[in-house]
């Protein structure tokens, strides 16, 4: 008796609670609302994955594509009981890029059929129900307060080499990297100061129980990789991000910083590229200092000289306090592509930048391009001449191991290698442009100076230069560097014709 009336009193008080739950369970699983997987085979035994986070209320429908380094919102939303479509926009009107989806719901997933500007051929994508938090970023981690790091006494001339991203992206392994190795030792280009063996992004595995990151399947063995790289008289250099996932998607350093920095120095490594990328999820643009301060402090701390490049895309004026945390290259600009466009653009903008290079931290205009075949031979030598006036990382970014000769011979010119590694340290400012012809000067150590007569124009030119207008009188011995020739003893001004979308570069010396 007593028994049922407090079975009865229970079910009085929990049956709402019943009834409400199932009300929300059969709309909630039914629905569009939730959050949803993709996940794309990288193909080395990890995946990339893109969640979307979808809420269905009647017929509109909202929510956020989360990827890797940024969180998009959707737009103009509407969901029936099995379809949906919605948009997602980027850029800014006049430019603004609309991307379109259209999705199918089954009971356990989704087919998406995305749209991309520009091209013609959807891209189908299937998406499975994931968890609550799936694709949310970590909890936050506060930046240490500032201090500054001490000088690594690294890169007294700014860091040459090699870096496996503009030519290869994902699509490189250990024995590409071995054979590249050999071949920048027999092209002749470790002969001219060459040295770092750098692998960009998509090394990475997850971390094992104890928190130690882990190599894929491409990279089956860092040590060894490093032990072969220094065998051959080189240097083999890495890349992570301070945030939790990389550009690419790929585990990152957030909250691990002390531990790879440890690891890299175990498995031998001596170059770090530190790319901000997810670490925008987690923190603003204000505290990059503090976070890149933090790998800075990690790298000394594993006892193992490590150059740190900072790679931020030269957002929040990183040339100010870049020295501060140890950093001894940082990316002035976004990603450079392989056209006379992007690298003139990025060439020819860093002028501004000038008073911020000097022994041990250089501004990075990005890696080059020369040899992927994008441009011309002429176009390839601006790259060059440009890069070392600019006192750049000289960082190659084609296959080694199938060079033409002509790539070799920009690559590997000793002259304009000389000026870019020229140790007074000072990067080249423009001394004047007419239209499309500009005249650049870097001083060099010897009291010399190097000279750049640049054509961006589509006709040939003649640039003419006054030695008074550099504020140096009197005759100057002129050695043109391309050509290899000198061209003894001139007074007053030095005139050359320059090829369109060409250069002639000569040092100056009294
Ligand atoms: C960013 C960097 C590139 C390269 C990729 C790798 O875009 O700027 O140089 O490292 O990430 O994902």
């Amino acid at each position: 008796m007593h028994h049922t009336f407090f079975a009865l009193c229970a079910l009085i008080l929990i049956a709402p609670i019943i009834a409400v739950t199932a009300r929300q369970d059969p709309p909630g699983q039914e629905s569009f609302t939730g959050r949803w997987v993709v996940r794309a085979d990288n193909g080395d035994g990890t995946f990339r994955e893109t969640v979307y986070a979808l809420e269905q209320r009647a017929t509109t429908l909202t929510g956020r594509i989360l990827n890797p380094t940024n969180e998009q919102p959707i737009v103009e939303g509407t969901a029936s009981t099995d379809t949906a479509t919605f948009a997602v926009v980027t850029g800014r009107a006049p430019n603004e890029r609309r991307t379109t989806y259209s999705i199918t719901r089954s009971e356990t997933s989704l087919t998406i059929t995305i749209t991309r500007p520009g091209q013609t051929a959807p891209q189908t994508l299937t998406a499975s129900r994931g968890s609550a938090t799936a694709g949310d970023a970590p909890a936050r981690v506060e930046p240490p307060a500032l201090h500054r790091v001490p000088d690594n006494g690294l890169a007294r001339t700014p860091p040459m080499g090699w870096n496996s991203w503009n030519h290869f992206r994902g699509r490189f392994d250990a024995a590409t990297v071995r054979a590249i190795a050999d071949a920048m030792v027999s092209s002749g280009m470790k002969a001219v100061g060459y040295t770092y063996v750098n692998i960009d992004d998509t090394w990475e595995a997850g971390r094992d129980a104890s928190g130690r990151i882990l190599t894929n399947r491409k990279f089956p063995d860092m040590k060894a990789l490093a032990d072969y790289v220094h065998g051959k008289g080189l240097k083999l250099g890495i890349y992570s991000s301070p945030g939790h996932l990389t550009c690419a998607g790929y585990e990152g350093s957030y909250n691990h910083e002390a531990q790879d920095a440890r690891t890299y120095a175990e498995w031998g490594i001596d170059y770090l590229k530190y790319d901000w990328c997810g670490a925008g999820r987690i923190y603003k643009d204000e505290e990059m200092q503090a976070v890149y301060q933090k790998m800075g402090d990690a790298l000394q701390a594993s006892g193992r000289p490590i150059v740190y490049s900072l790679c931020q895309y030269g957002r929040n004026d990183v040339w100010a306090w870049g020295p501060q945390v140890g950093g001894n290259l940082w990316r002035t600009t976004g990603d450079i592509g392989d056209s006379w466009e992007s690298m003139t653009r990025i060439g020819f903008g860093q002028d501004p930048l000038a008073p911020h290079a000097a022994p041990g931290h250089w501004n990075d205009p990005d890696m080059l391009e020369i040899g992927n075949g994008g441009m011309t031979h002429a176009e390839y030598r601006v790259h060059m001449s440009l890069w070392a006036l600019l006192a750049a990382p000289l960082l190659a970014g084609n296959d080694l191991r199938s060079m033409s000769p002509e790539t070799v011979a920009i690559l590997t010119n000793r002259d304009v290698i000389a000026v870019d590694q020229d140790p007074l340290g000072r990067q080249g400012h423009r001394v004047r442009a007419d239209g499309d012809l500009e005249v650049w000067d870097k001083p060099l150590a010897s009291g010399g100076h190097a000279l750049g007569l640049f054509n961006r124009g589509r006709t040939p030119a003649r640039i003419a230069v006054r030695w008074s207008e550099l504020g140096l009188p009197g005759a100057h011995a002129v050695r043109d560097l391309w050509a290899g020739r000198d061209l003894g003893k001139i007074e007053t001004e030095y005139a050359a014709d320059v090829e369109p979308h060409g250069v002639v570069l000569v040092r100056i010396d009294r």
